[in-house]
């Protein structure tokens, strides 16, 4: 399917692997110019060579920390000024650490508070003028599909993407007659470094080799999911450059999960 991206510009954050690569691999796939961010200028450069060859008409990285306020103005100026616009924002960064809602801290809170919340909401406010005025554009959170069944052990997660959430829903509807279009698009388990990461975690927590710890975490996982596996990052971006094209021009304000039918309930 032709998605008609290929004059788009899209600007995805934490773009470097994972989810945010995995969107943008698919939207390089489909010839969008992009700029990706994370902290890190060689794993950028690296990343954008990659998107390149993909296909992508233009691919830069730019560093900057989702920690820093001041960081998103100027991400969100540096791809302008790389691709004249940005269409297109996806709106991603790290995870949280896994804690339980009696561990959770009041530091950890307004630490991930402005990674989760206040530099994407921040962004999207400098970008969102521009795409209303021009009656084009779409916004695309990467959520987690804790914020429709929050998962135990991830209570920052939990309580921090409910906000995020709440913000989309109510923004999506004062910006949809300009043509602009914002949803989550929630995981479950999919494997990236952050799986692996935590797995490492639990490695170290039960003192317990990686592969060990590893194979007990996927299986674990696996075990709650219909589809009897976790996912693949390239089961997941796809659906982020269909939200990003034209034919979703009518999906606005929605949670769609990729989840392999992990979350059972029928909202
Ligand atoms: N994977 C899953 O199954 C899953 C499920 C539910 C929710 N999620 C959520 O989805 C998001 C992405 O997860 P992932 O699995 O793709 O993680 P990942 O593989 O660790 O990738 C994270 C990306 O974000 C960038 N990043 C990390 N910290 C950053 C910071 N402070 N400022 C700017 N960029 C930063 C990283 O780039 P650099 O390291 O190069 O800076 C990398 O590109 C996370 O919020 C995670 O909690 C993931």
């Amino acid at each position: 399917m032709d998605l008609g991206l290929k004059n788009r510009t899209a600007l995805v954050m934490g773009g470097t692997k994972g989810l945010g690569r995995s969107i943008a691999d698919a939207l390089a796939e489909e010839g969008t110019a992009l700029t990706i961010s994370g902290r890190d200028q060689g794993r950028l450069d690296e990343a954008a060579a990659a998107l390149r060859a993909k296909g992508a008409t233009s691919a830069t990285g730019v560093v900057a920390d989702v920690a820093s306020g001041d960081a998103m103005d100027h991400l969100a100026d540096a791809a302008v000024a790389a691709m004249g616009s940005v269409d297109i924002l996806v709106l991603n960064h790290g995870g949280p650490p896994q804690c339980t809602a009696s561990e959770m801290t009041e530091d950890q809170l307004v630490k991930w508070f402005q990674h989760i919340v206040v530099s994407p909401i921040r962004i999207a406010n400098k970008l969102l003028p521009a795409m209303r005025a021009r009656g084009w554009g779409r916004i695309i959170v990467v959520g987690s599909t804790g914020m429709q069944q929050p998962i135990p052990n991830l209570a920052l997660s939990n309580t921090l993407r409910a906000s995020i959430w709440a913000w989309l829903k109510t923004m999506s509807g004062e910006v949809a007659k300009d043509g602009v279009t914002m949803n989550v698009l929630a995981p479950g388990t999919i494997h990236t470094d952050r799986t692996n990461e935590s797995a490492a975690a639990t490695a170290r927590r039960k003192n317990i080799g990686f592969e060990e710890a590893l194979a007990e975490r996927l299986a674990e996982a696996a075990g709650q999911i219909p589809a009897g596996r976790v996912g693949t990052p390239g089961e997941y971006g796809p659906m982020g450059a269909f939200l990003a094209s034209d034919k979703a021009g009518y999906i606005t304000g929605s949670m769609i999960r990729v989840d392999g039918g992990r979350i059972r309930g029928m909202v």
